[in-house]
């Protein structure tokens, strides 16, 4: 950890133990929102300065962050929203995850040969699953919101139709994908509307996801997944030589489930459910830890433990995850503190437990794509919403004439059982794809509440969504503020391979050495010793907003890795105009 950041969570571990005598206020005292891309948090909080709730700028936020940012999220996508309802006191997750076609059966991915298909997993028509992020926008504004969503899309319909300035991540993303991407003549018609590709101060203008938007707004979800919009959909897909029907579009709907729930310390941990495998490892983790004062321990000895919590919940996430509305997942086990203590009793505090003594099969990865916002309101409202169209620019397919750029979401399969997916991991059957079945995730918006401070947070990241959240709740576990939250070193252990990664500048070298010492292998900058690679890169693209409710202050953080996120805090009288 950065030495002055290692500082401040030790200083500020104690503080945070001790709960203030003093009455919450019941309101916050406005409204906070935090994305990746600035034109998103304006667009939430001109929302919520309309009058509008946390739901209503979820949507706003949501579709403005489709159009500026189709390098990791879109309409074309899916996504999970955790909503905190304060007139109801209720949380729920809406889960608009993609649904397998019924086409997609496992022998689509196999060459002539027999082999695994990786193209056709991550490239073009066989890559998409069904999108669920627009009805996740009718179903946020039908059960939840205030405003009609010609409203609510305004903004996205606007930025689509007049463009926003291309950023270096979008020019150097296009590069990495133009050979897919230019495979495809609607893809063509958007990204090389100007004969050249998109280069960082152009405009990039999307008038037909304009329209798609406009048509949504319109006639809710027969906008997008019945009529005009559904049959540009599916004769684009069917054109590149893939198989949709129009049966299994009209029928995609968004699930509301039951959010995880468990206590960390003084903390209420909200979190998601399967399809996702974020917040089962999350209870995994933080009841492991929770055995342990973290605050009284060296640098060496937390990282030790945490990394040891992260290899037990990894190897677990393996064997028993996948949608449950097709498997059988033992989530009340898996999340039991009986469970957590058992998985603690077996970690050595002075020696790295080595992953191969630990049963089970590798973990998949996600890609580092995808995109986090988190709102809360003057009402006590929260949304915390993660979404996604998997590697860069998805599938890199866009039908023609919708300004759709289809996810890459089957890939997060387990497509065939036994072979490396695109991170080199292998699959399982828990997650095989079936017809109308959600792949897994590691998407994982969370909720932190205590009777001194609630957050909301979440991030992008693949796997490392997961322990990146982790470190976010022991951060603002430990006192940190919001924007100190966000700009937190990363590191990360999936059990196999059995390595820490970690961002650059995560550890000094003695506490490296230190990690070492107690038999750890690590993967860092310039280090031959575990495979070469080291991580050069930073990871994630954290966003979070929190509310104290002792002192009536609200935050938000922006990750400082991302040069155009934006955090914003408004006090009530200035949001309600
Ligand atoms: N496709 C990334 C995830 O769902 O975790």
């Amino acid at each position: 950890m950065k030495p002055f950041l290692s500082l401040l969570f030790v200083l500020l571990l104690p503080f945070a133990a001790c709960a203030r005598d003093v009455r919450p206020t019941d309101m916050p005292p406005g409204h906070a929102v935090a994305s990746a891309h600035a034109l998103a948090t304006e667009a939430g909080m001109d929302v919520l300065r309309d009058g509008g709730n946390a739901f209503d700028a979820a949507i706003a936020v949501s579709a403005v962050l489709s159009v500026v940012e189709p390098i990791s999220s879109g309409i074309g996508g899916g996504g999970f929203f955790l909503l905190h309802d304060a007139a109801t006191g209720k949380d729920v997750f809406i889960d608009a995850r993609e649904t397998s076609p019924a086409s997609a059966t496992p022998d689509r991915y196999l060459t002539d040969n027999g082999e695994f298909d990786r193209d056709r997993a991550e490239n073009g028509p066989w890559a998409a699953g069904i999108p669920g992020l627009p009805a996740a926008f009718v179903h946020l504004a039908d059960r939840y919101g205030s405003m009609p969503l010609s409203r609510t899309l305004a903004p996205a319909i606007r930025i689509a139709r007049e463009g926003f300035p291309v950023y270096g991540r979008i020019e150097r993303g296009y590069r990495a994908r133009a050979a897919v991407m230019e495979r495809y003549p609607g893809t063509r018609e958007v990204f090389l509307a100007n004969g050249v590709p998109p280069k960082e101060g152009d405009l990039l203008r999307q008038p037909d996801l304009a329209r798609t938007l406009e048509l949504l707004a319109e006639k809710g979800y027969d906008g997008f997944y019945r009529g005009e919009v559904a049959d540009k959909l599916i004769a684009g897909v069917n054109a590149e030589g893939g198989q949709w029907n129009a049966t299994e579009l009209a029928s995609y709907e968004v699930k509301e489930r039951e959010p995880i729930r468990f206590r960390y310390r003084d903390w209420d941990i909200v979190t998601a459910p399967p399809p996702s495998s974020g917040g089962i490892a999350l209870a995994q983790m933080l009841q492991i830890l929770s055995g342990w004062n973290l605050a009284e321990l060296d640098e060496v000895q937390r990282t030790h433990l945490v990394v040891e919590s992260m290899r037990r919940a990894f190897r677990d996430r393996t064997f028993y995850l996948g949608d449950p509305d097709f498997v059988k997942v033992p989530q009340r086990l898996l999340t039991s503190p009986d469970y957590a203590a058992g998985l603690r009793a077996t970690i050595n505090p002075a020696k790295a437990t080595p992953s191969d003594l630990l049963s089970g099969a590798p973990t998949p990865l996600e890609s580092d794509e995808t995109t986090h916002f988190s709102i809360i309101d003057a009402q006590g409202n929260r949304v915390a919403g993660t979404q996604t169209v998997n590697l860069l620019f998805g599938s890199g397919l866009i039908p023609p004439g919708t300004g759709v750029l289809l996810n890459n979401e089957m890939d997060d399969f387990a497509l065939k059982p036994g072979t490396p997916n695109a991170f080199g991991v292998m699959g399982f059957e828990a997650n095989a794809p079936e017809p109308g079945k959600r792949m897994l995730s590691s998407m994982t918006p969370t909720f932190m509440v205590s009777p001194q401070r609630v957050a909301v947070l979440g991030t992008p990241g693949g796997s490392r969504i997961i322990t990146m959240v982790l470190l976010g709740i022991l951060g603002y576990d430990a006192g940190l503020d919001a924007q100190a939250v966000t700009a937190l070193p990363r590191y990360h252990h999936q059990w196999m391979p059995d390595v820490i990664g970690a961002e650059s500048d995560t550890f000094t070298p003695e506490v490296a050495e230190g990690l070492r010492a107690l038999g750890h292998q690590l993967n860092l900058p310039g280090d031959t010793a575990a495979g070469g690679r080291g991580s050069s890169h930073v990871w994630g693209n954290f966003q979070t907003v929190s509310w104290d409710r002792i002192d009536g202050t609200l935050e938000a953080g922006s990750d400082p890795r991302n040069p155009v996120g934006r955090a914003m805090v408004e006090p009530a009288k200035a949001a309600a105009r």
